[in-house]
């Protein structure tokens, strides 16, 4: 396995992003991993069911958090295949290239890199993403160096959220939320890019595809359970770590922090009727899972 490699550079635009992504949103996401990452798993497999990665193919994943896409993507395509694990965050690189070593993975490496302004070799097969493809600041050309990264007939498969509204738990969250906060107008905190539901409006996910260079693009909708949690505590933690009602908070610096424990108890109310018998909170998520090649 391959060492990670010094960043290469950031975009202007993305700096403030990748320095939340590499700070107070890399920790949350760490201590909530079992939530976020976890509640994807169906979603992920379903986007391999659609578009396979190639047995023996390359493949590139974009915004890899700790990796776990590109370990799954590097078991399905074997030993002979490879799969390199790519983000702008290099606390995220760092800790999948630990576990990608723990775990004996072989034909994976990762490395950090804004994909906005990488300039990957034309070497792979299939492009994967998981959430990682809307927070750049200039989409387009992000896109086009990811497919720039891809084989003539190169396959590229990405998830994202559909509209916010699409998916009532994060719709709800925002709501009981905002009975206690609303946006300021000037705040400190640095924001996560343009978010992560930039790409639920069908024609703008499909637009900034197709104006990337990618053909054959398709989305598929698809709803799921959404695992918000093994318990209430869990799930108001991790409602509250990331996403719109998050957001909120962080915006709204100390004042917002101060409002948090109102803002629970409102939460742990409004969502005790989605507790299962055996303490498990489930709510529903929508997501696209989108397809493109780059043209032969
Ligand atoms: C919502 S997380 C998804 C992580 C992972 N794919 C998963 O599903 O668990 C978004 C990821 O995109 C990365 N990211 C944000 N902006 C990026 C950029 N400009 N270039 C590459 N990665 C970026 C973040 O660092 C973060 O790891």
């Amino acid at each position: 396995m391959t060492q990670v490699q010094q960043p290469g550079a950031v975009a202007p635009a993305n700096e403030e992003a990748v320095r939340a992504w590499d700070t107070v949103l890399y920790e949350r996401w760490k201590k909530n991993r079992k939530v976020f990452v976890g509640a994807l798993d169906e979603v992920t497999e379903k986007s391999f069911e659609l578009y396979p990665p190639p047995e023996g193919g390359s493949c590139i994943d974009i915004g890899c958090g700790f990796g776990d896409t590109t370990r799954r993507m590097a078991e399905i395509v074997g030993p002979e295949g490879f799969a390199l694990g790519t983000d702008s965050s290099p606390r995220f690189v760092e800790d999948a290239r630990l576990e990608a070593a723990e775990a004996g993975a072989e034909n994976v490496a990762f490395e950090a890199a804004d994909a906005q302004t990488a300039d990957w070799d034309q070497d792979f097969d299939y492009a994967f993403s998981r959430m990682g493809t809307q927070f750049f600041a200039a989409p387009v050309p992000a896109m086009r160096a990811i497919r720039n990264s891809l084989k003539p007939g190169g396959r590229h498969c990405k998830v994202c959220w559909r509209r916010k509204d699409e998916s009532p738990f994060w719709a709800e969250t925002e709501q009981v939320v905002q009975q206690f906060l609303s946006r300021p107008e000037e705040y400190e905190a640095d924001t996560c890019g343009p978010g992560p539901f930039s790409l639920g409006n069908p024609e703008t996910c499909r637009g900034i595809l197709e104006a990337a260079g990618f053909d054959e693009v398709e989305l598929h909708q698809f709803d799921f359970d959404y695992y918000m949690g093994g318990d209430m505590d869990e799930a108001i933690e991790a409602l509250l770590a990331i996403g719109p009602g998050a957001e909120l908070i962080r915006l709204n610096g100390e004042y917002g922090e101060s409002r948090r424990p109102e803002i629970s108890e409102a939460l742990v109310d409004h969502y005790s009727a989605w507790q299962r018998p055996d303490g498990t909170v489930f709510g529903r998520g929508s997501v696209w899972i989108v397809g493109a090649t780059n043209p032969a």
